[in-house]
């Protein structure tokens, strides 16, 4: 006998379980091996509500929340000023790198710390004692002109006019001097302005550009009107509840020299500390953790990186507000290969979260992540947020230029373990970094691949991308939020599958000649 249609969903209640496994019967088998990402899926919800509804907000560390789910990696190919500035305008946040001086790397943070949506904060300076015929050049190289013109030519110094294309178009002598000919009679704003005053000033003088001087009247960043035309909001910024500055966090080692380092970091206003170590379980992450916390308590300490809940454990007891938990799963990492540790990624994050969740430490799934997919599987299986390296690699916010190979264009990307980046040391000859155990010795052990990745164009593009894919997976998994994720996985209600060889095949493009892979518009 066929049922009637309409008792479907009544003879479904009648079924023993649900289709597919819980997160436990997937992950929970010693003897099966661990799994990484691609090893299993998550099965379709039901759709009830719009993606743009869903909601991604999450916990970095015990105390600090982002509206985005995305964290970069502390690399030298993946995250300094610019890029912790732009991923924490996107909701997400920056981890610059300590592959280089302490004080180089406190300037980086407190660019970050110091950045003001809309101001130009690096205004390009000119002399007075430049001649047209360069500031011709510059309007030329630079595609517009509009120079603040200070006593030494730098930014900090003392205003004393402004060069526009009006004043230069019609000069026919070229070698005439910029203050013979520049404006001298300056609309400024003073320091401290908000954006809206600003923008109020430059409709109502009609100006172009509009410098901001300090008490002194030195030049210390600057307005545009085109800049302000196109000037977005930025809804999701991470950014400090009491000063309102972009939220920033740097990675140090855990030599005696990166007490030092730390202390130039909170200066510097740092918010989240990362101790940056492959195997985070060691005496000097757990005595470096305990004097950071006891020194500095308001900055956030995330330790790792791990992949057991042993080790995990270790790094709780010392006093981590946050744990990050990947140990040879990144794109440019040999560990596994060379070291023999190591754990396969999707294990790893399931694990140390069951555990860390205990104590109300959230976890960041550090590595491996090549699509927003992973993204997703990453937070089902118990991780906050996800770290990214080579996802992040080759947008144009990611340190380094851009150069061309076979016809592409491609910006370099180096495992911070690779022989290229440990050879990297300071004035004194010191390594500069730590992570691997290895920088300082005579013979280098490698961990990491040095390489290339292809253009990805602007975060302000990619992790949009990244954020929209984000809320569509979860919406086809029939969750509103993060946190309604994380409650139904944990209830059984969200089901996941193994992914055997052949269906990961089937999962992929099949009997195409040619197609063009592109993610996004
Ligand atoms: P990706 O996002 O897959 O490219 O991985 C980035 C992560 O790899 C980083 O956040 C680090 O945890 C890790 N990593 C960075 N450099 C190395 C290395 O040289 N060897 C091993 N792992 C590395």
């Amino acid at each position: 006998m066929v049922r009637d249609h309409t008792t479907a969903l009544e003879y479904l209640s009648t079924l023993e379980g649900k289709d597919g496994l819980s997160v436990h019967q997937l992950m929970d088998s010693d003897l099966r091996g661990g799994l990484t990402y691609n090893d299993f899926l998550v099965l379709p919800g039901k759709v009830e509500f719009p993606s743009s509804k869903v909601e991604l907000k999450t916990k970095l560390t015990k105390k600090i929340t982002l509206h985005a789910p995305f964290v970069s990696s502390p690399m030298d190919t993946v995250t300094e000023s610019e890029m912790a500035i732009h991923i924490a305008l996107l909701g997400g946040i920056g981890i610059i790198h300590h592959n280089c001086t302490a004080e180089v790397q406190a300037e980086m943070v407190r660019k970050v710390k110091k950045y003001e949506n809309g101001f130009i904060n690096h205004p390009i300076v000119i002399s007075p004692k430049i001649t047209v015929g360069e500031a011709k050049f510059m309007k030329q190289q630079f595609g517009f002109a509009g120079f603040p013109v200070t006593e030494n030519g730098q930014l900090y110094s003392k205003l004393i006019g402004i060069v526009t294309s009006r004043d230069i178009q019609f000069v026919e002598d070229n070698s005439l001097l910029i203050s013979e000919i520049m404006t001298r009679d300056v609309v400024t704003g003073s320091e401290g302005i908000t954006l809206s005053q600003g923008n109020e000033i430059l409709k109502s003088t009609k100006k172009g550009k509009l410098p901001i001087v300090d008490s002194k009247g030195n030049l210390v960043s600057m307005l545009s009107r085109t800049d302000l035309m196109k000037n977005q909001n930025f809804p999701l910024a991470s950014k400090s509840a009491s000063t309102k500055q972009l939220l920033c966090g740097a990675a140090v080692g855990t030599m005696p020299s990166d007490r030092e380092r730390t202390r130039l970091l909170a200066e510097a206003g740092l918010d989240v500390l990362v101790i940056d170590s492959s195997q985070g379980n060691s005496v000097f992450q757990i005595d470096m953790i305990k004097w950071v916390k006891s020194t500095f308590p308001e900055i956030e300490v995330i330790g790792g990186n791990v992949c057991t809940r042993e080790q995990a454990a270790s790094l709780i007891a010392a006093g981590v507000d946050g744990l990050r938990i990947g140990m040879g799963s990144g794109s440019i990492c040999i560990t596994q290969e060379v070291m023999a540790c190591g754990r396969p990624q999707g294990t790893a994050v399931y694990n140390v979260c069951k555990f860390s969740k205990e104590f109300g430490v959230p976890c960041i799934a550090d590595g491996g992540v090549q699509n927003i997919g992973h993204i997703t599987k990453a937070l089902a299986l118990g991780a906050s947020t996800a770290m990214m390296g080579g996802m992040l690699a080759g947008t144009a916010e990611s340190p380094g230029e851009y150069f061309y190979r076979d016809g592409k264009r491609l910006k370099a990307y180096r495992g911070m373990g690779s022989i290229d980046a440990m050879q990297k040391s300071d004035a004194k000859g010191n390594a500069a970094t730590s992570r691997y155990f290895s920088e300082g010795d005579d013979v280098l052990v490698a961990q990491g691949v040095s390489g290339s990745v292809i253009d990805k164009g602007s975060v302000h593009k990619f992790l949009p991308y990244l954020y929209n894919g984000l809320q569509h997976s979860l919406q086809d998994i029939g969750c509103r939020s993060l946190a309604d994720m994380r409650e139904n996985v944990d209830a059984g209600n969200v089901r996941f599958e193994y992914r055997t060889a052949s269906a990961q095949l089937e999962g992929g493009i099949q009997n195409l000649y040619s197609y063009e892979k592109r993610l996004h518009n």
